[in-house]
């Protein structure tokens, strides 16, 4: 296994204690200040990701190499973000993997177009739709940082009124109304492609739910994600007090060319059909 070693310009990810960490750019010359004293750039430049650094005062620090988790936990925010527990399960749901090409609905942060965009690398595309253009540039930054801005097509664009994208693989929502989009999504997915949406109230999952009912989708179910952490000591090992209770629930489905409930009519119908030319006789006959 090769180690890697801290550049210039690489992101990373300062590490205090579990509460206290810091996503910082290495600067030749520069300085970073923090309430246990500061640290020289130049002395990160060119160490191995994953020592440890005296700060000025002579507290340690760990220089960590951020993974994606650390990417959107540390994303600059305008919106409500999808954390990562749930973005784990959208991905999951979407079944997309290198080369996809997915459309996502609103971009907001980009956190969760920082956590799709990973996965369609090193050749697969994201086009994200927003209707408000400072989220966009908020997003945009956020994506450039985590160096997966080239996988991702920004669209200001309201998604409501149509997707440009065709046999795209996945179609990815997190907005207030995902079910004015699932037409839309219908047109632009290729057949037995994935719809995932995230919406935190069941009132939003219930319009959605019908939604994809109607319009020729299949497999259709939704979950919600609770995770609860632990606190880890000989004798005193139980659930955390404190816990995220609620983010939201996460409706996926796959698209079908016919009409499911038309299939299983005509099914029915020419196996009526096959029954009454093979002259069993009926059950009032046999009576
Ligand atoms: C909760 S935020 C999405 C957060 C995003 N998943 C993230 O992780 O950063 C919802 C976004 O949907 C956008 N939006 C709302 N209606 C829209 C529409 N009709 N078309 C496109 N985007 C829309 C909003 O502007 C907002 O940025």
């Amino acid at each position: 296994m090769t180690t890697q070693k801290i550049a210039e310009g690489d992101y990373v990810l300062l590490y205090l204690d579990v509460r206290r960490t810091y996503m910082i750019k290495v600067e030749a010359g520069q300085t970073f200040h923090t309430h246990k004293g500061y640290m020289k750039f130049d002395d990160l430049i060119g160490k191995d990701y994953g020592a440890v650094f005296q700060s000025s005062l002579g507290i340690p620090f760990t220089v960590l190499k951020p993974t994606l988790t650390d990417y959107i936990m540390k994303s600059a925010r305008n919106t409500q973000i999808t954390y990562p527990k749930d973005n784990a399960l959208i991905v999951m749901f979407s079944g997309i993997g290198p080369g996809s090409r997915v459309v996502e609905s609103g971009t907001g942060t980009g956190a969760l177009t920082t956590a799709l965009a990973h996965y369609v690398r090193p050749n697969g595309k994201i086009y994200t739709y927003d209707i408000r253009e400072q989220g966009q540039k908020t997003a945009e930054k956020n994506l450039k940082r985590s160096g997966l801005i080239d996988f991702v097509e920004l669209k200001l664009q309201d998604v409501t009124l149509g997707i440009d994208e065709r046999d795209v693989d996945a179609v990815v929502l997190d907005l207030a109304v995902p079910w004015l989009v699932v037409p839309h999504a219908y047109e632009a997915l290729k057949p037995s492609g994935t719809i995932v949406s995230f919406s935190p109230t069941i009132d939003q999952v219930v319009k959605t739910v019908e939604a994809l009912r109607e319009h020729n989708f299949v497999c259709i179910e939704t979950f919600e994600c609770i995770m609860r952490g632990m606190q880890i000591e000989r004798g005193k090992t139980r659930p955390q007090t404190l816990m995220t209770g609620h983010t939201g629930y996460i409706t996926h489905a796959r698209k079908v060319t016919k009409p499911p409930k038309e299939d299983t009519e005509n099914q029915l119908h020419e196996k009526a059909i096959e029954e009454t030319s093979e002259e069993e006789p009926l059950a009032s006959e046999e009576i």
